[in-house]
């Protein structure tokens, strides 16, 4: 290892763009910027609260997760036709392009739409198109992730799942999102066995604001691939041994941790302690437009406050590949060109 490679890593975003790395939890809905939704609110005649860009930015200050999900389901109300689902997703697209986010894993929220009287059609067909013009035309490798709001009844998760059937083949994973404390992930086992006799992945988040129990639900009842944040996971020892002997994943989101005030700054966030322990953690942005950075910056605001050198980036950065629905054929070239980034860096 190179000396360079043990110094503190830079707290410049613009750093973190040559270093190519997957981001696996993003909700498609919270990356939708305020000049977007002002311009799709005017379109499809939505009234919003917000007159201008500043007036939104103004408005996002959350107490916990509910006060952000609140804004975030009133802000999803702009998106109505396929072409609104398609500028969502290519705006996203084009930040992963010019962020070295070689792919990407795609979690919306159908349950979101469908309450509004939007189409699961025109819902999947928009992002969709969204995935194949961006690798058409630069290659973009993206999934999707067909999240569940566990706030709603079980059996509406099952119409989702009804409806999804057609576009299966689209889909990667279902997820389970929304208000956590309350809603442990147990009663959704049905649901994911029916998810994984259709080939898909399971991911489900846990321990964002909701106790350890519920990442040892979400693995035993759930049976997930992947724990969406699991930060809550270091407060039960036997808990953190498992997540470390198994190398389940935990996609932590650190500029959404402090936006929602699950921990209370960015200096004493365990991201870095549960990589130093042997977590097989990785960054990821989670509602970028609502928490202020896309990925780039959640690498810089973590190097702002934290010990991270910049072979802990390229670690973490490993972990995101690793921890991706792509084929180890799929991943090697990526890793390949990881540990070149390192290299250069000397
Ligand atoms: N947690 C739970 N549900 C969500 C989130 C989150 O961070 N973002 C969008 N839906
Ligand atoms: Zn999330």
């Amino acid at each position: 290892m190179t000396e360079a490679s043990n110094s503190q890593a830079p707290a410049d975003p613009e750093f973190y763009r040559s270093l190519p790395k997957a981001e696996l939890h993003l909700h498609i809905e919270g990356s939708l910027t305020a000049e977007r939704m002002l311009a799709l609110a005017e379109r499809n005649g939505v009234t919003l609260p917000y007159a201008a860009v500043e007036d939104v930015e103004a408005a996002y200050q959350f107490d916990d997760l509910q006060s952000f999900l609140d804004l975030y389901y009133q802000g999803m109300s702009v998106l109505q036709t396929e072409s609104d689902f398609y500028c969502l997703t290519m705006d996203y697209l084009e930040v992963c392009r010019r962020e070295g986010i070689v792919h990407c894993e795609i979690g919306f929220d159908p349950q979101g739409h469908t309450e509004r009287g939007i189409p699961f059609a025109t819902v999947v067909s928009g992002i969709t198109r969204a995935q194949d013009d961006a690798h058409a035309q630069w290659g973009q490798s993206s999934a999707l992730i067909m999240n569940i709001l566990r706030h709603l009844p079980v059996t509406d998760a099952f119409d989702a799942v009804e409806q999804a059937r057609p576009y299966a083949a689209r889909i990667s994973a279902i997820g389970l999102d929304s208000s956590e404390v309350g809603f442990p992930p147990e009663p959704f086992a049905p649901v994911f066995s029916a998810a994984r006799e259709l080939g898909w992945h399971c991911v489900a988040h846990a321990g964002e604001e909701g106790p350890p129990a519920y990442v040892w639900g979400a693995i035993v009842d759930l049976a997930v691939d992947r724990i969406d944040h699991g930060i809550r996971s270091d407060e039960d020892d036997a808990l953190m041994d498992l997540l470390i002997k198994r190398q389940m994943p935990l996609t932590v989101c650190p500029l959404s941790n402090v936006r929602l005030r699950a921990v209370p700054t960015m200096a004493k966030h365990n991201l870095m302690k549960m990589l130093q322990a042997g977590a097989n953690v990785c960054v990821n942005s989670d509602d970028p437009t609502y928490f202020g950075g896309f990925l780039c910056d959640n690498f810089a605001a973590v190097a702002r406050d934290l010990p991270m050198t910049i072979n802990d980036a390229a670690q973490l950065a490993r972990n995101s590949i690793r921890s991706s629905f792509l084929t180890d054929s799929q991943q090697q070239p990526i890793l390949s060109n990881i540990d070149r980034w390192l290299e250069a860096q000397r």
